[in-house]
């Protein structure tokens, strides 16, 4: 929760982290270096249309939040929460993962396109600072 009061514009309650810990454990990761938690993942399940079928509705993973502390930055730590989450939704049986990140995150943007995450919309407006946003999705075959 600290570091992402820290590190991210959007914040949650109590209650959300708790809920989400409930629902999806395995792909609420963090990540710690000699007991300081460094940075985060969390997702949720979601039932709708398919990112990727036309008209088909599937089960899918849905990044809510990922973060690594500035100085932690770069060492690959975003990479490995990003693929434990991927395999934490694969164990729920999850078609698919997406997320949305800000249309100005570049080095978010690098990472889930080198995991294999494709850009499939731009979400006009979708902060409330006004920002667009890119959803971008990725879809399992195994
Ligand atoms: C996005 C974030 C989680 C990435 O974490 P990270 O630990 O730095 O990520 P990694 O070290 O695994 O880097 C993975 C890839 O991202 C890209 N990337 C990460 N940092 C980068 C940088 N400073 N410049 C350019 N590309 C970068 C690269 O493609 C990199 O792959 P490579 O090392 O093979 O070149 C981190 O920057 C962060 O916490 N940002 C603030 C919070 C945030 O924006 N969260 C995402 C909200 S959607």
């Amino acid at each position: 929760m600290e570091i992402n009061l820290r590190t991210l514009p959007e914040h949650y309650s109590d209650y959300f982290y708790e809920s989400l810990l409930e629902e999806l454990p395995e792909a609420f990761i963090v990540a710690e270096i000699s007991g300081k938690i460094i940075g985060y993942i969390m997702c949720k399940t979601e039932y709708g249309f398919s990112n990727f079928k036309k008209l088909g509705f599937v089960k899918k993973g849905h990044v809510v939040s990922v973060s690594v502390v500035e100085e932690y930055r770069g060492k690959g730590f975003g990479s490995a929460l990003v693929d434990e989450s991927i395999k934490g939704v694969k164990i729920r049986q999850c078609n698919e993962l997406y997320l949305e990140v800000r249309c100005s995150n570049n080095d978010a943007v690098k990472l889930y396109e080198k995991l294999g995450f494709i850009i499939k919309q731009k979400l006009q407006t979708y902060y409330r600072d006004g920002e667009d946003a890119y959803l971008m999705a990725i879809e399992f075959t195994s």
